[in-house]
C-alpha cells in the first residue's frame, strides 16, 4: 500500500516530515495555521496536491484559533509558495465554507477525499499506457507523499504493476533537494517496485539509448493550452523525450489545472534560496564567494506533451481545452 502523507485527527494536522526522509520517518503534529504555513514553505509537506490539502487543513486550524478572518488565513497560506495552483484551490474551498458559516473540517475532509479519489482514477486511467511500456522515467516526486495517497505520476505505475506489468522506474535524483532520490526512491523501495536512481544529467543518456519506454511526471500548474509547470529540469526531459520519439505523459488531478490561465508564459516560478544549490546534504560544496540561482520549477510547452492523464481519462493537449470546459460544465 502507498504511504499516507498527512491526516487530520482531533483538531490537529499530522504530516510525515519529508525533509527527514529517507533517514527517518518523523510525524509532526500541528495545531496552528502558522505551523502549517511554515511546513508548506519549508517543504516538510510538498507536492502540489498535498500542499493543497495541507492548506485546506491549515485553514481549519486558523478557524479554530479564532484570530484570523477567512480571507487573511487564506492569504497567509497562499503566500507560502507561488507556483502550485492547488494551494489556492485547497485554501479557497475551506475559505468559502468558513465565510458562509459552514463546517470547515467537513469541507477540508471532502477536499482531501476528492484528491485521493482523483489520484486513484488517474492510476486506473493511466495504467494501460504502461502495460507494454514498462521502463518508465520520472522526475521529482509525484507519488503518495506529494498527493496524500496514490500519487499522480506513480499512480498509473502502481496500478499497471498490480495488473501484472513488469514496471521498472528510472528515478531522476532531482537536484537540488533530491525529491527523486530521497522520496520517490523511498516510496518505490518500501513497495518493492524495481527502480534505479540516476543523476539528473544521466537522463538524456538513458532516453537516447533505447532504455526508456515512456516518461511520466506530475505538475504544479497546467494552463488551458497544456503548457505546464513542474519541478526544474522537467522541460529538458520533455525535449529529449520528443527528440527520441518517447511518449511524455503529465498526470494531474483537476485542482492542478488553472482554467484562468491561457498559456504557461505567465505561470509564477518560485525562486528558492541559493543555499539549496551551493550546498549538498547540508554541507557547502561551492566556494564561499560563489552565488547561485535556484528556480524551483520550469514551464514546458504543450507541444512536448503526448497526453495528460486526468481523473477522467487520457487527454491529448489539443483536446485539453474542451475537456476543461466539459469539467466546468460538470459533465466529467
Ligand atoms: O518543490 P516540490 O517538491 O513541491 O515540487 C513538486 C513537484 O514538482 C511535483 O512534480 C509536482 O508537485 C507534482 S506532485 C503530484
Amino acid at each position: 500500500m502507498p504511504v499516507r502523507a498527512l491526516w487530520f485527527d482531533h483538531g490537529a494536522l499530522f504530516i510525515i516530515d519529508q525533509r527527514r526522509l529517507p533517514a527517518r520517518t518523523v510525524v509532526r503534529r500541528m495545531t496552528r495555521l502558522t505551523e502549517a504555513a511554515e511546513a508548506i514553505r519549508t517543504l516538510a509537506v510538498r507536492g502540489a496536491p498535498a500542499i493543497g490539502v495541507a492548506a485546506a487543513y491549515g485553514m481549519v486550524l486558523g478557524h479554530h484559533e479564532g484570530r484570523y478572518s477567512p480571507g487573511r488565513a487564506a492569504r497567509l497560506l497562499r503566500a507560502t509558495r507561488p507556483t502550485a495552483v492547488d494551494l489556492s484551490v485547497g485554501s479557497e474551498v475551506v475559505r468559502r465554507a468558513w465565510a458562509s458559516g459552514g463546517d470547515v473540517e467537513a469541507a477540508a475532509d471532502a477536499y482531501r477525499r476528492e484528491i485521493v479519489e482523483e489520484c486513484h482514477r488517474i492510476g486506473l486511467a493511466g495504467a494501460p499506457l504502461f502495460a507494454h511500456a514498462p521502463r518508465v522515467l520520472t522526475h521529482c516526486n509525484a507519488g503518495a507523499l506529494a498527493t496524500v495517497e496514490w500519487g499522480t505520476a506513480l499512480a498509473p505505475l502502481r496500478v499497471a504493476r498490480e495488473r501484472g506489468a513488469r514496471i521498472f522506474v528510472w528515478v531522476d535524483e532531482t537536484r537540488p533537494l533530491l525529491q527523486g532520490s530521497r522520496l520517490t526512491a523511498w516510496e518505490l523501495a518500501r513497495e518493492r517496485i524495481p527502480h534505479a536512481v540516476i543523476a539528473d544529467n544521466a537522463a538524456g543518456h538513458y532516453l537516447s539509448t533505447g532504455q526508456v519506454d515512456a516518461v511520466i511526471v506530475g505538475a504544479d500548474r497546467i494552463a488551458r493550452n497544456g503548457d505546464f509547470a513542474n519541478k526544474i529540469g522537467t522541460y529538458e526531459k520533455a525535449v529529449v523525450a520528443k527528440e527520441n520519439g518517447i511518449p511524455f505523459y503529465v498526470a494531474a488531478p483537476w485542482s492542478t489545472f488553472d482554467g484562468g490561465r491561457r498559456t504557461g508564459r505567465s505561470i509564477p516560478v518560485e525562486e528558492r534560496s541559493e543555499e539549496e544549490v551551493l550546498s549538498f546534504a547540508g554541507t557547502r560544496v561551492s566556494p564561499e564567494r560563489s552565488h547561485a540561482r535556484n528556480p524551483a520549477f520550469d514551464v514546458t510547452p504543450f507541444r512536448f506533451v503526448t497526453a495528460f492523464v486526468t481523473p477522467s481519462g487520457v487527454v491529448r493537449p489539443t483536446a485539453l481545452e474542451r475537456a476543461l470546459e466539459r469539467r466546468l460544465a460538470g459533465r466529467s
